[in-house]
């Protein structure tokens, strides 16, 4: 098992680029895919997880050639259900994006992922797909992979997401597109807005209505079109922090996504006392150390936040008070179980850490000591255990580091360079 060794503290200083935001890779990749014409994506996520979908498009009949690092050229076709299973590793996302793409696909196509991917529930997907005319077979009650899904002629929904997940809203929509007659998405939290964002630039007959919390859709062909991914702001988190709480940091992450429902992690830090400049024109975000008091995050920020809590949760162990993440079930089924990681991996470097069973709250006041950090698997436990290292007074091992390759294989790098000055 490979691990990365952080010797602390270490403060950080300059500017970085964070890969491309994946949410908005996956979904260009399988719209350019679906629609008439070559795309060009550029600053697409060079991770694993985007990797695999991007295997998927081509193997449903796209052409997908590369042209320069980060930059691809599609040209959409309409799908065919592959003879091959389709590996999506650990990508929960991209899996539940394809299901969506493939309900409107006739013939069945079989999907699996690594041991992680294949213990988290595919239900919250199967049940409206299923209710729109398609097959789902998964394992167990929550059909889970390896699982199939037989497509064909489906109809339009008027669907109310059961659980707050833009994954679900985006399945629901890409199986709209391929359905006979109007898809309405409507959600009681608002989640993040990368598939209607995007679907509006393919020209797909889309309408946000943002005061009743809802998309619909009526279906119809996409257009190819160019799509310029911005920086990853889960990504750009990790070193946010990191300065937040390292003596002597000055660290600025260029071009990140600064849309709906993606930037409550800022909000919070804010509120933390973090020192923060947000440049909306460009989308640069710096930040510079500070003292950080405790804070108590709502139920219905949660979705606008959902995979920073990791790094939060640093972030809070160097707080004075306690921070309250409240709401947080839906921590519980990611890459990991990530109320029970969070906890045990911060709890390992000397963390006050109480989890329930939706709730983590971190109390703070005495930060971290090194230690030993492992990733179970799951990659933004890998790097909020970095985080953590650079922080502490001594050497911190993260154990299962290489995991981090599926969203941010060059972290490392970043964060050597972050460090030499
Ligand atoms: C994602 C949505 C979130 C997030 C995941 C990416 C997406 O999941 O945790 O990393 O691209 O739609 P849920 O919306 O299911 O909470």
């Amino acid at each position: 098992m490979s691990r990365l060794t952080v010797a602390g503290p270490v403060p950080l200083r300059g500017r970085v680029r964070v890969p491309g935001d994946k949410s908005i890779s996956h979904r260009a990749l399988l719209l350019a895919g679906l629609a008439r014409g070559t795309s060009r994506v550029t600053g697409l996520s060079g991770g694993q997880d985007v990797a695999h979908t991007r295997a998927a498009v081509a193997a449903l009949g796209a052409r997908v050639d590369e042209d320069g690092p980060g930059t691809v050229t599609v040209t959409g076709a309409t799908p065919v259900a592959p003879a091959a299973v389709v590996d999506v590793g650990n990508s929960g996302t991209g899996l539940r994006l394809l299901m969506g793409v493939c309900a409107g696909v006739a013939g069945t196509t079989r999907f699996d992922g690594d041991a992680s991917l294949r213990r988290r529930p595919m239900d919250r997907v199967a049940v409206p797909l299923r209710r729109m005319g398609a097959t789902v077979e998964g394992d167990g009650d929550t059909c889970r992979a390896p699982l199939s899904v037989a497509g064909g002629a489906l109809r339009g929904i008027d669907y109310e997401l059961p659980v707050p997940s833009a994954q679900v809203k985006g399945a629901v929509l890409l199986a709209g597109l391929a359905a006979d007659g109007e898809t309405v998405v409507r959600e009681r939290l608002v989640t993040r807005a990368h598939t209607e964002e995007l679907l509006a630039d393919f020209g797909a007959d889309v309408e946000v209505d943002a005061g009743e919390r809802l998309v619909r859709l009526r279906p119809g062909p996409l257009t190819a079109t160019d799509v310029s991914v911005p920086g990853d702001p889960s990504q750009a988190a990790f070193w946010l922090v990191a300065a937040s709480i390292v003596p002597g940091s000055d660290v600025t992450v260029e071009q990140v996504y600064l849309g709906p429902a993606r930037n409550g992690f800022l909000d919070v830090l804010q509120r933390m006392g973090a020192d923060l400049e947000v440049d909306r024109g460009t989308g640069d975000v710096r930040a510079r150390h500070a003292a950080l008091v405790g804070t108590d995050v709502a139920p219905e920020e949660i979705p606008g936040l959902v995979d920073e809590v990791p790094a939060l949760a640093v972030a809070a162990a160097f707080a004075e008070g306690s921070t309250r993440f409240l709401g947080a079930g839906e921590l519980r089924v990611k890459e990991s179980d990530r109320i029970a990681t969070v906890a045990s991996e911060l709890g390992a470097l000397g963390a006050r850490v109480e989890p329930s069973s939706d709730a983590l709250v971190v109390v703070g006041g005495g930060g971290l000591r090194p230690g030993v950090v492992d990733s179970h698997g799951d990659h933004r436990i890998a790097m909020a255990g970095a985080v953590a290292a650079v922080a502490a007074d001594g050497a911190t091992t993260i154990e299962g580091w290489d995991v981090v390759a599926t969203s941010y294989p060059g972290f490392e790098d970043d964060l050597a360079a972050l460090t030499r000055s």
